[in-house]
């Protein structure tokens, strides 16, 4: 089980670990106000698809108490609280998480018109807390699920960060890990370094060391080879989006692996909640990616890497093609091709586990 606390409500504070300090500190943020949060959304302070959603959903909340504070009619508090979620809501482009959540707030807040302020806090902050619990019972079945596919002694590389920190908790792709490590299975993880902002050797290592989790750190050029020499049984990664079609946009680099993976016969299995499946986009070529800085590739952590003049590309993220997807491993189980019939099945399956939880 994990240990690790990304996501705090604490007396009107949003307060989050930054994971760009990890490994080396355990630092927390304080957001008081949504700008706040806006600045660490951008510079990955928190990050993961997950993380980003119900973080964002918390900055709503921070825009109503701001808003109480800082407007005086009803017309210009919620002009703020609607201003705070477009800001929100442009700070990272992939992730289909913050869309999702920042949609199911305002859906809540334009049904509070008549209620009195300290009232629509409230019920923002129960909303938000709905967004964060769900997410943790979604990751949890995930793990159950996913438990199903790994083997005795399975070794499993995983790339990027999918896990607690990239979460409300227990992660995506680490909440398998960590379930099969649990319920006994003897496995163990390779773990891409994840170049360029490295989660993998920052946050995955950290994550799975810190909870005795068997894991060999490689750098990203090193996964063929590990695949040749017959050192991984399994793919198990995150996602940012999917499509109907079950294309999978993941971390910068999620391609390469899947491709490496299918060569040598290896399965590939993306983990994710039905919240990061984007089913108003028929294939991943409509997914935005974001460009990051250029620095990020010139240099590491500040420290230069190349000539100062050189040009550099900067995805942050690619799309893994569905061909090469074994399983999309979900809190209602795991889907298989084809994925624009189990997709559509799979959030079917949903509506009527939340219409019994009502
Ligand atoms: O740029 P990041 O660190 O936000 O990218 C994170 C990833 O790509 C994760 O694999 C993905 O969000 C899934 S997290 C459960």
């Amino acid at each position: 089980m994990s240990n690790v606390k990304t996501i705090e409500w604490k007396d009107d504070t949003l307060v989050l670990i930054d994971c760009t300090k990890l490994p080396v500190e355990e630092k927390y943020i304080e957001c008081k106000e949504y700008s706040t949060l806006c600045k660490a959304i951008k510079v990955l302070s928190v990050r993961g698809a997950p993380a980003i959603g119900v973080s964002a959903a918390y900055g709503v909340v921070l825009a109503a108490i701001q808003a109480q504070k800082e407007t005086s009619t009803k017309e210009e508090y919620f002009k703020f609280i609607n201003n705070a979620i477009k800001e929100l809501s442009s700070t990272r482009p992939t992730a289909v998480n913050l869309f999702w959540a920042l949609d199911r707030m305002k859906k809540k807040l334009d049904t509070l018109n008549e209620l009195e302020k300290d009232i629509i806090k409230d019920k923002l902050l129960e909303e938000a807390n709905k967004i964060y619990k769900e997410d943790i019972e979604c990751n949890m079945a995930i793990g159950k699920h996913g438990n199903d596919v790994v083997l005795e002694n399975a070794s499993i590389l995983t790339h990027c960060n999918a896990g607690a920190l990239a979460t409300a908790g227990y992660g995506t792709a680490l909440s398998v890990i960590r379930y099969a490590h649990s319920s006994g299975k003897n496995i163990k993880v390779y773990a891409d370094e994840t170049r360029p902002l490295l989660q993998g050797s920052r946050l995955t290592a950290w994550e799975l060391v810190k909870e005795g989790i068997p894991t060999t750190l490689i750098t990203d050029n090193m996964a063929g080879y590990a695949m040749k020499l017959g050192k991984i049984d399994m793919v198990i990664f995150g996602a940012d989006r999917i499509t109907l079609n079950g294309d999978v946009a993941n971390k910068i680099g999620s391609y390469s692996v899947a491709v490496l993976a299918k060569e040598h016969g290896i399965p590939v299995y993306a983990a994710a909640p039905l919240s990061t499946i984007d089913i108003s986009l028929t294939d991943g070529d409509e997914i935005p990616i974001e460009e990051r800085n250029k620095n990020e590739v010139r240099q590491l952590f500040g420290v230069q890497t190349a000539p100062n003049d050189v040009d550099t590309f900067n995805p942050a993220f690619d799309v893994t093609p569905h061909k090469y997807i074994t399983g999309i491993i979900t809190e209602v189980g795991i889907l298989r091709p084809p994925y624009n019939l189990s997709i559509p099945k799979a959030f079917k399956i949903k509506e009527e586990i939340m219409k019994d939880k009502e």
